[in-house]
């Protein structure tokens, strides 16, 4: 019995390939193998011989099997590895440097407001460009005689003879995904809405296509002062700079009442701009506290909840942090200029990390 436990777990240990395994297996403990043929002659045994070889059999017959699942397994660990290491390919080397993309400044800028309104606990929200004329204007209370409509230069959708009814429109503003928010997720709520608009215009500070973002924060108890609170804490981690003082400016707009334009103190010297000091006032955006028509055209109930709404515009907000000169360069795919003031794809902007570093 030594012998044979000797032989095979020698055999066992030996063996390199499964093929091998398998030939061992079939000599022990297949049908005719060595072992097998053993416990056969156990009924020729007396009944003492049999309580004394018996147990001994099927324990080898045990010992021999686990040995050969473990070897099984090994062996197949062993051939993971060796195929791991054959397949092998180091991803952490660089790109070529002359073939590295950069991230454009208006996505940097947006992934920088997104950074510091997240930490005051705004969500995002997102709506469609092409918009109806319901969300971009009249739940804005924005009806159809209103001036408004014309000022803002809308690119409508194409509507055929004989239909009556209001043609699409690619949005002129964020606001429209205040009314789609609200609408969905009721109150309260505290989102901004960064996106692309359009509207028909082209010189050197406007384009067809530009960016906004909206701000919303609905609840029970919000102030204009709350408002004013926002804005300063999300001028000067913009800017990155301790402290910028916020002036509302009193202005119009359908959607807000009261309603303010938004101004940043600012220094102008030899055209290099300073955020937070000096007599000049940069000129941020719209705001006010949402119009209850509006909250009840969302469905929202305007005796129970009120808060305040901004728009600010990305594409001036790069172009002010980046000293970016002509917004119409942003849109024209040049290589050279997308080098000089695109961003490393690697350095995401956090507040803790730093925005612009
Ligand atoms: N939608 C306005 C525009 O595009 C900007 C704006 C003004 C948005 C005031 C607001 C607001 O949310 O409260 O000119």
């Amino acid at each position: 019995m030594d012998d044979l436990r000797a032989k095979y777990i020698e055999a066992i240990a030996a063996a390199g390939d499964e093929a091998t395994i398998e030939e061992v297996r079939l000599a022990a403990v297949g049908k005719k193998g060595e072992i097998s043929l053993k416990m056969r002659e156990l009924g020729k045994m007396t009944p003492e011989e049999r309580q004394v070889a018996g147990p001994a059999l099927n324990a080898l017959k045990d010992e021999i099997n686990a040995a050969l699942a473990a070897k099984k397994a090994a062996l197949a660990d062993a051939a993971l590895d060796a195929r791991l290491k054959a397949e092998w390919l180091d991803v952490t080397l660089p790109v070529r440097p002359q073939r590295q993309g950069s991230i454009h400044p208006i996505s940097q800028v947006t992934e920088e407001v997104t950074a510091i309104f997240a930490d005051m606990g705004f969500s995002v929200a997102e709506g469609p460009q092409i918009e109806s004329d319901w969300y971009n204007f009249d739940a804005l209370n924005i009806p159809g005689h209103h001036p408004a409509r014309a000022e803002m230069d809308t690119f409508y959708t194409h509507r055929a003879e004989g239909d009556y009814r209001p043609p699409h429109v690619l949005r002129t503003h964020t606001s429209p995904v205040q009314i789609r928010h609200m609408e969905k997720h009721g109150a309260p709520c505290r989102i901004i809405a960064p996106g692309r608009v359009y509207r028909s215009d082209y010189d050197q500070t406007h384009t067809p296509m530009f960016h906004q973002i909206e701000g919303l924060a609905i609840d029970k108890d919000i102030s204009m002062a709350n408002l004013k609170w926002v804005l300063e804490q999300f001028a000067a981690a913009f800017f990155e700079v301790d402290e910028v003082e916020v002036r509302f400016r009193a202005s119009h707009f359908p959607f807000t009442e009261p309603s303010a334009e938004i101004d940043f103190r600012c220094s102008w010297v030899d055209g290099q701009l300073k955020l937070g000091e000096g007599d000049d006032w940069l000129e941020a955006g719209g705001s006010g506290m949402v119009h209850p028509k509006v909250l009840e055209n969302a469905g929202i109930d305007s005796t129970q909840w009120q808060g305040f709404a901004f728009g600010l515009g990305i594409d001036r907000l790069a172009m002010l942090k980046y000293g970016i000169p002509d917004l119409r360069a942003f849109f024209d795919a040049d290589l050279r200029w997308l080098r000089h003031y695109g961003f490393s794809a690697l350095d995401v902007p956090t507040l803790h990390g730093g925005l612009s570093r």
